[in-house]
């Protein structure tokens, strides 16, 4: 279920509504809240929820409470009083009204890591501006002339490495890292992006625990690598700034050159919260949709195979070009539905929270001023699947991780063939990813087809 609910965790309790409306369905009517169970005082269902997720099914506590209660229900999670939806036409309407009705809302745990000028927390006027800006640097028209080429490239630099055993989900992180940094701001892989990968590393576990602020924890830990990581692009900021007013190099066409460039005026404290969240954002996600996608299909012969004719092709009309253009992307119809279904299946992120500015009326339900919401993105019945959010907010990089998984799966099927090392599991907290990094032997597929 990813951060967005170990945000949750993390939250200030507001625990008076809690004695006010304790398992009391006369004052809940009243109230004209969902039906649904606040459990026991401070804690309410917060050990169902997590324990719900300790188990091989994405979404028990969600499932189990939709059939008892209906599509929209209340209940007590993490401090908080929450009204969960697995209703499509709801959640559109929470997900339009961010700004208006709804805001996303992070504890400061989250924002200290984050910072606060990422994108993620932005609100109102700045948050239009910089949501436009930002999908306007990752729209298909900008990944088919300027990314396109580098992930591409480093996607097969990457592959090339890989001999005998390796940790899939590690490789796919190193991957999607090394492809972010190059597209904020043009670094090519090297001993700086692993040193900074390894800062990057321990500020993402900060994420997923309790935030302890002392130096031994993993929190304390975490925030310490942002501070390491911050002044690393602070850095970069700095050099590029300068190279602008000297005008060598000049413009590079990256997120870092639309920040400096634009008229926004941003100091590099902004520039960098900005980038930092982009990195934070793209990463788990992506790098778990590559992984997974590989394990499912492992476990579905049949899809493999008419996934692997379909990259054969691909490849067998390219002759000896080892290179993958947007139009060989454009033409992988099968390899859509396999991001599609992993996407799914995967859950990645199972719904977003936001917070009712005022009394909301939702289905004939009313969500007082204050109270948490879930949006849930999960496929279910009464929802459709939106694993990328909706509204003002809707995801900036839904096109870019599409492309990027879609390019990662075509070199891995033509240039090898693995099998899983280990017996590995599917678990879903913290987050969605498997035991063991996913283990597996590859081995190089013969080049038959680029020989003539
Ligand atoms: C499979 C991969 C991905 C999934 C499933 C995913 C999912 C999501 C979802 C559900 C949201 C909405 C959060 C909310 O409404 O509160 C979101 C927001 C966001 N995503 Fe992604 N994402 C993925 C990849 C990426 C990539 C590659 C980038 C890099 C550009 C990115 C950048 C962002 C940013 C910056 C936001 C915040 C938008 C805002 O608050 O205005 N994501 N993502
Ligand atoms: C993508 O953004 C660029 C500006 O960065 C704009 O010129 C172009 O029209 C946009 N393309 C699409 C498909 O929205
Ligand atoms: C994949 O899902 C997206 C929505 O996230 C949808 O627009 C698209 O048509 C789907 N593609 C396929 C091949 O099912």
């Amino acid at each position: 279920m990813a951060f967005l609910l170990i945000t949750f965790l993390l939250c200030s309790s507001s625990l008076y509504l809690l004695f006010l409306l304790r398992n009391s369905q006369f004052s809940r009517r009243k109230l004209g809240l969902p039906p649904g169970n606040l459990g026991l005082p401070f804690i309410g269902e917060t050990l169902q929820l997590i324990s719900a997720y300790k188990t091989e099914n994405p979404e028990p506590f969600i499932d189990a409470r939709v059939t008892r209660f209906g599509n929209l229900f209340t209940t007590h999670v993490f401090g908080e009083p929450t009204v969960f939806s697995a209703d499509s036409e709801a959640n559109r309407f929470i997900l339009q009204n961010e700004g208006k009705l709804f805001e996303c809302s992070y504890p400061s745990s989250i924002s200290n890591l984050l910072g606060k000028h990422s994108l993620l927390l932005m609100k109102g006027n700045l948050h239009k501006r910089m949501h436009s800006l930002t999908m306007s640097f990752a729209n298909s028209t900008i990944i088919r002339e300027n990314l396109f080429v580098d992930i591409d490239r480093l996607v097969r630099l990457n592959l090339d490495s890989w001999t005998g055993r390796v940790f899939l989900q590690d490789e796919a992180k190193k991957i999607t890292f090394e492809l972010t940094v190059k597209q904020l701001m043009s670094f090519d892989p090297g001993e700086w992006t692993e040193s900074l990968r390894k800062e990057y590393l321990l500020l993402i576990d900060g994420f997923f625990t309790l935030p302890l602020p002392f130096f031994f924890t993993t929190y304390g830990r975490a925030i310490k690598a942002r501070t390491k990581v911050a002044e690393a692009l602070g850095m970069i900021v700095r050099k590029r700034r300068k190279e602008i007013v000297e005008g060598d190099e000049g413009k590079k066409k990256d997120m870092l050159g639309a920040l400096l460039e634009g008229d926004g005026g941003f100091s590099d404290e902004e520039i960098v919260d900005f980038l930092l969240a982009l990195l934070v954002a793209g990463y788990e996600t992506t790098s778990t949709i590559m992984t997974l996608a590989v394990k499912f299909l492992t476990e579905t012969p049949l899809a493999l195979a008419q996934l692997k004719e379909e990259h054969d092709e691909i490849r067998a009309r390219k002759q000896d070009s080892e290179t993958l253009e947007w139009s060989d992307y454009k033409s992988m119809p099968f390899t859509q539905c396999v991001v599609n279904e992993t996407l799914r299946v995967a859950n990645i992120i199972s719904g977003v929270f936001r917070r009712a500015m005022t009394d909301v009326n939702l289905k004939g339900y009313t969500i007082p001023k204050g109270w948490k919401n879930n949006v849930g993105a999960t496929a279910s019945p009464g929802n459709l699947f939106s694993p990328f959010g909706g509204g003002p907010r809707l995801c900036p990089g839904y096109e870019l991780a599409r492309v990027e998984i879609s390019v990662f799966l075509h070199h891995l099927l033509t240039r090898l063939s693995w099998v899983p090392a280990e017996e590995d599991k599917l678990v879903f907290f913290p987050t969605t990813r498997t035991l063991k990094r996913y283990p597996i032997n590859v081995q190089r597929r013969i080049k038959s087809l680029s020989h003539r």
